[in-house]
């Protein structure tokens, strides 16, 4: 049974990781036009993905989440929002291929603008300012008026994701995501071998798609061939934002927070006597949570028991970023007591935010092979314990990036200067972001023997 909960009770809790607005008047003026504007999403397809997830939970499905380390004012622009969508079509796409089972696919997309930050001030050149903390709450550059955190910025992000999501909504359903483009999806700058590799699959989907059609399937009686869907999701940290996006549904009841259809709690946020679970707990969307490796056992049940306490399949994801080392060492353990206490959970692979490093050259980095050698730490650990790896949590981006090293295209510390544009952490390009779709895809197809 659920405790008694409202959506602004979290007010009263211990909160980590959010900004002192200096005028609380217009904060208030703020909170209050957005409780005004209508919700992003909608109950009914928040239900939607939550049914498709109880099959990831089943081990009838594979959820692909990924985008934006941290998506940005300035950098928001058709293309861009296009092409990362096309990376994540065409990582599904192999992926689909090649386990037959169906991607969940969901965005950090559309509302991925709080950033939780390891220390308060960043300090240059002997000057000491106010961390960067996302989009919506400040201004990366590095002055004091940037730094200012700003209330008015919640209601142009709420802009943004409005204008992300229209289009999100129109490539998915508009005839931009119908199969017979598989060819289409490809971006000019990937690699040639793995560009290869892609039309090959393309092909392989191109034929099969004409046998289904002469077996009598096609695009009116079958919608998947010529849409698909996909969902949103952002880690619910600024919660005055969140709380003001949150809505009763009118048609069934319980209360949606309508910024996202899924949202999560960062690894900094998620005790549990704090703001963010008590805000979480209340909100019927699926609820992701970031677990490091410092996580114990007894938390994690307790976590469980508070955010679902009806232990209702496809709610919870937990989203494990640890390392492969301790992958090794920690994650046997938390699958084999939540199997002995019957928690339903989908365990998911962030294999990003535990090898962040900083490179010769000076720049936050990750490698791809420690990305792609969590993965596989992922995938054994979970073959020997006889769970189901679930999914995968990326930080990728379709724009030809040089953030993280390696990658076919063979990135060296020396290139990340060339076109490192992330306004937090290093995500992968699109080229590195397919090649570990086929990595993650072999992963699948021999798990699934
Ligand atoms: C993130 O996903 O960008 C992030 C900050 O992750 P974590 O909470 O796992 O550190
Ligand atoms: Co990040």
């Amino acid at each position: 049974m659920k405790k008694e909960w409202s959506k602004n009770n979290w007010r009263n809790f211990k909160i980590k990781q959010q900004p002192t607005y200096n005028n609380s008047n217009d904060l208030k003026l703020v909170e209050k036009k957005i409780n005004k504007l209508p919700p992003l999403i909608f109950a009914g397809e928040v239900r939607s993905l939550k049914d498709k997830l109880k099959k990831v939970s089943l081990g009838e499905a594979f959820l692909l989440q990924g985008g934006d380390c941290a998506e940005s004012f300035s950098d928001f622009s058709a293309n861009n929002l296009r092409d990362s969508f096309k990376v994540i079509l065409q990582m599904s796409a192999v992926l689909t291929y090649a386990s037959s089972l169906p991607v969940v696919k969901v965005g950090r997309m559309a509302g991925q603008f709080a950033k939780p930050r390891s220390d308060d001030f960043e300090e240059k050149n002997g000057i000491k300012l106010p961390s960067y903390r996302g989009d919506i709450i400040n201004d990366i550059k590095f002055d004091e008026i940037s730094r200012l955190p700003d209330p008015n910025r919640m209601l142009e992000a709420y802009s943004q994701s409005a204008y992300a999501l229209n289009l999100i909504r129109a490539f998915a359903s508009g005839g931009f995501a119908d199969l017979e483009k598989v060819h289409n999806w490809n971006l000019d700058f990937i690699k040639k071998g793995t560009q290869d590799k892609y039309l090959d699959l393309a092909n392989s989907i191109t034929d099969a798609l004409k046998f289904m059609k002469a077996c009598g399937f096609n695009k009116q009686n079958v919608p998947e061939f010529k849409q698909v869907e996909f969902y949103t999701s952002h880690e619910a940290l600024l919660l005055n934002y969140e709380e003001a996006l949150t809505r009763e549904d009118s048609l069934k009841g319980g209360w949606y927070d309508c910024s996202a259809h899924m949202l999560w709690i960062g690894e900094r946020t998620r005790s549990l006597d704090e703001a963010h679970v008590e805000f979480m707990r209340g909100i019927e969307n699926p609820i992701g949570v970031k677990i490091g490796p410092g996580v114990e056992i007894d938390y994690l049940k307790k976590l469980l028991d508070t955010l679902n306490p009806s232990n209702e399949r496809g709610k919870i994801t937990l989203i494990t970023r640890m390392g492969s080392e301790n992958i090794y060492e920690k994650l046997p353990n938390l699958i084999n007591k939540l199997q002995e206490n019957q928690n339903s959970v989908i365990w998911s692979c962030d294999p990003m935010h535990a090898n962040t490093y900083k490179s010769s050259t000076g720049f936050k980095t990750r490698s791809f092979d420690k990305i792609l050698a969590e993965i596989e730490a992922f995938f054994n650990v979970h073959h020997q314990e006889g769970s189901f790896p679930g999914g995968i949590h990326l930080e990728l981006t379709g724009l030809d990036v040089t953030e993280c090293v390696g990658g076919s295209q063979k990135i060296k510390e020396e290139n990340l200067s060339d076109r490192y544009h992330t306004h937090c952490d290093p995500r992968l390009n699109a080229s590195q972001g397919l090649d570990l779709a086929f990595k993650l895809s072999e992963f699948l197809k021999v798990k699934r023997g």
